[in-house]
């Protein structure tokens, strides 16, 4: 595997490569990002990742300077799923001046839900993702992989791509999950032995939610209830959650009644100092 610490080298590794295959992460890698490089391996003629802790998307109270990094475990994973370049630039490199330049999402898909409690997320994700697919992208288009269990950011990523013409194709890989069914995320490493075992409720309450509206078929909904009464299960066991909703696949509007659209159940929640976030579509 080649390692590139600099755009420059980047862009000098993959010159002959017609169509990247990309994975971009920010380290402490688990299986689900193993997962989306076993599929870059198989999509593009050259598998690329790349680790960079990225500040822009952290607001001041969060864990950007907590955020696990452990690059030489994460180096040999890559290595052992044939991961042939990776890219790990440092903040100097990637961020040479203050980046006063950022991309804005639209604020109907970027406000809300993630959003609404992590202000400038997603401008964060898109700026920086942005000047990745710069770097890798540079002489040919090529393939993204992002996984499924971020579901707010595939979307602004895929509306972003869509929106700028980036000659990116972004690719979807299903959530990875634990035996138990907790979605894997580098963020699971900081639940003590008790929180781990409580963890999979979260997924539990989307499960049970979704179960509810798909019996719901096309009759009578009373969606707030529904998620009023998830939210309140996950606080009698101890857990702050931020929201539990069911939203539309393509928009993430509200959902009053049922109307036949895609549909997903979205959730975020906080376990001691642990927030998780997963979803289910339905
Ligand atoms: O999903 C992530 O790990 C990050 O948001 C990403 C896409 C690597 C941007 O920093």
């Amino acid at each position: 595997m080649l390692i590139a610490r600099t755009v420059a080298e980047l862009r000098q590794h993959l010159r002959s490569f017609h169509k990247p295959a990309f994975v971009p992460t920010m380290g402490n890698l688990h299986d689900g990002h193993l997962n989306l490089m076993r599929m870059a391996k198989q999509l593009g003629d050259v598998s690329v990742a790349s680790i960079f802790v990225n500040r822009l998307q952290f607001l001041p109270s969060e864990d950007f300077a907590s955020y696990p990094r452990t690059f030489e475990i994460d180096c040999d994973k890559l290595r052992s799923v044939g991961c042939d370049v990776l890219f790990a630039p440092d903040e100097a490199e990637l961020y040479p001046q203050p980046q006063t330049f950022k991309l804005q999402p639209d604020p109907a898909l970027a406000d809300i839900l993630e959003g609404q409690f992590r202000p400038g997320f997603f401008t964060g994700v898109c700026t920086v993702v942005l000047k990745l697919f710069h770097s890798v992208f540079t002489h040919s288009g090529g393939i993204a992989m992002f996984g499924q269990k971020d579901f707010q950011q595939l979307l602004i990523l895929r509306r972003m791509v869509e929106q700028l013409a980036m000659p990116v194709n972004i690719v979807a890989a299903n959530t990875t999950r634990a035996p138990d069914g907790l979605a894997l995320s580098s963020r699971n490493g900081y639940l003590s032995p008790e929180e781990r075992a409580e963890a999979v409720q979260l997924s539990m309450a989307l499960k049970q939610l979704a179960q509810a509206v798909r019996s719901a078929g096309m009759g009578h909904l009373d969606v707030a209830a529904l998620e009023a009464a998830a939210m309140a299960g996950l606080r009698d066991r101890g857990w702050q959650p931020d929201y539990i909703t069911v939203r539309r696949q393509h928009d993430l509007s509200p959902v009053t009644a049922l109307s036949g659209d895609p549909l997903v159940v979205l959730g975020a929640a906080r376990l001691g100092k642990t927030r998780l976030i997963d979803n289910l579509e339905i």
